[in-house]
């Protein structure tokens, strides 16, 4: 797969390729990635101008933008747009998300971007309901989730017991040392009995899962 980041702040991404499971794909050519900066498609550099009927904020222009995603689109190519007014991100979104072979993801800033940015992308993407400085983070959210799930990146097992698959939140999990200031493992997990150890996972499993929706609820802004 590739990755296109759009961003007025590339360097932003510097640590991001080079630690851990990223690294690893990138490493075994499982994915590649491409910056682009719109302020290369701008007259003299600049890329942001004032807001047409006023407010204090800058906003980023049109074209330079357009032209960044028109310098990297093909026909497969599949166009993101992070921002807080789009569909909120969750798994099942990852999983549709992997199949494509090449996706750019644009980020905003300052007040956002022209809203004729609209006319020129397939989706709008937000990570949460809360206001970000810039869409660098959210594009590195999405790239990190999809990564994961790409071939030869991590073991599937890994991630098939994940939370979210299934709909079900993953059981708890206990290493080194056995006990931590008077808490302990829960003993099944030393018995070694690998059927009682399922069948306390899958309990623990969809004790977390009822915890979470509950709070999901209780959550919503
Ligand atoms: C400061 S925000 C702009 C917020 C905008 N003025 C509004 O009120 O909706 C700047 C950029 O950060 C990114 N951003 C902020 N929050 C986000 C979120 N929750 N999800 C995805 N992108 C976000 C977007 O790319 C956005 O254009």
């Amino acid at each position: 797969m590739r990755i296109t980041f759009i961003s007025l702040f590339p360097e932003f991404f510097n640590e991001f390729l080079k630690h851990s499971i990223v690294k690893r794909a990138l490493e075994k050519k499982e994915v590649s990635f491409d910056f682009i900066n719109p302020r290369d498609f701008s007259l003299k550099g600049r890329a942001d101008d004032t807001v047409y009927g006023g407010g204090s904020g800058m906003l980023l222009m049109i074209e330079p933008i357009v032209k960044a995603i028109e310098s990297v689109k093909e026909k497969n190519s599949y166009v993101i747009l992070l921002g807080p007014r789009g569909k909120i991100y969750n798994q099942k979104k990852v999983k549709n998300l992997k199949k494509y072979k090449h996706i750019i993801l644009i980020s905003g800033h300052y007040e956002g971007i022209d809203a004729r940015i609209y006319d020129y992308i397939d989706e709008e993407i937000s990570v949460g309901e809360y206001i970000l400085t810039g869409g660098e983070i959210p594009s590195m959210i999405i790239a990190d989730s999809i990564i994961r799930l790409l071939p030869n990146v991590i073991k599937k097992e890994s991630h098939q017991n994940e939370s979210f698959e299934k709909k079900m939140m993953e059981s708890d999990h206990f290493t080194k040392p056995l006990t931590f200031r008077g808490k302990s493992v829960p003993e099944v997990l030393l018995s070694g009995n690998h059927k009682e150890i399922e069948k306390w996972r899958e309990e623990n499993s969809k004790k977390n899962t009822k915890k979470y929706l509950k709070e999901r609820k209780e959550n919503d802004f």
